[in-house]
């Protein structure tokens, strides 16, 4: 095992454990589908449950639900009452995220849109959201945060996966389309003054961005 290994294992073993409908969940991704590391897991899962709670917001928007982990995780974070509206545009999904949706003691609080993320942004009033996970198309990043930030009222959060997208961001070869459109992402958000930002480099890296309460949309 690897030093990096050793403590991923460590930290795991000292954040609060997933409960075990999530564990099954987690299983059930990394078996049943494609892709299954796309997956939050575990530490990003309860980071995400506990984001939600110190935030306290009403309305929650994910972009990208694949199996419905993290909207779970999300979700369990909510207060009663509070909601959370989740895309996902592979419609094959579908019956695995209600699935388990219904299983939850939380999936009331979701709602699932099956389309495109920007389309489905765009269904929303400005200053709709208390609070944003972007986890879709990384290629679309940058339209992406453009489209959702006039979403989210001044004070509110958008938290960005992916962006040390495998290390690639640091790389001085020639980019890749999707590792070109985070590094355009993760500067635009670095210059952009309406908001202020904390890149985290857990896992694949979460940008943690808060929009100024005195920002114009
Ligand atoms: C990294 S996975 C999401 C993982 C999930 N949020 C989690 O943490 O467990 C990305 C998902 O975004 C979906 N996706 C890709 N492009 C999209 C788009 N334009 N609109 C909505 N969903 C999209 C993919 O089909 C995939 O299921």
């Amino acid at each position: 095992m690897s030093v990096q290994d050793l403590i991923t294992a460590y930290v795991e073993a000292s954040t609060s454990p997933q409960p075990e409908l999530l564990a099954e969940l987690d299983r059930a991704t990394n078996t049943r589908l494609v892709n299954g590391r796309m997956c939050s897991g575990h530490l990003q899962g309860r980071l995400l449950k506990m984001l939600v709670q110190m935030v306290r917001p009403r309305r929650v928007l994910e972009l990208g639900t694949f199996s419905g982990y993290s909207a779970l995780c999300i979700a369990e974070g909510l207060e009663e009452g509070a909601t959370l509206d989740t895309v996902e545009i592979d419609d094959e999904l579908e019956d695995f995220i209600r699935f388990w949706l219904d299983r939850s003691e939380h999936g009331h609080k979701v709602r699932l849109h099956i389309g495109d993320a920007l389309c489905v942004v765009e269904m929303f009033e400005n200053n709709w959201f208390d609070m944003a996970f972007i986890d879709a198309d990384k290629r679309t990043y940058p339209q992406t945060y453009e489209a959702v930030l006039p979403k989210i009222v001044p004070g509110g959060y958008i938290l960005a996966d992916n962006t040390l997208w495998d290390g690639h961001v640091v790389e001085t070869s020639p980019h890749a389309a999707q590792t070109q459109a985070i590094l355009d992402f993760n500067a635009l958000v670095a210059a952009d003054k309406r908001v202020e930002q904390v890149m985290i480099p857990l896992r694949d890296g979460l940008t943690i961005i808060r929009k100024l309460p005195e920002a114009e949309q």
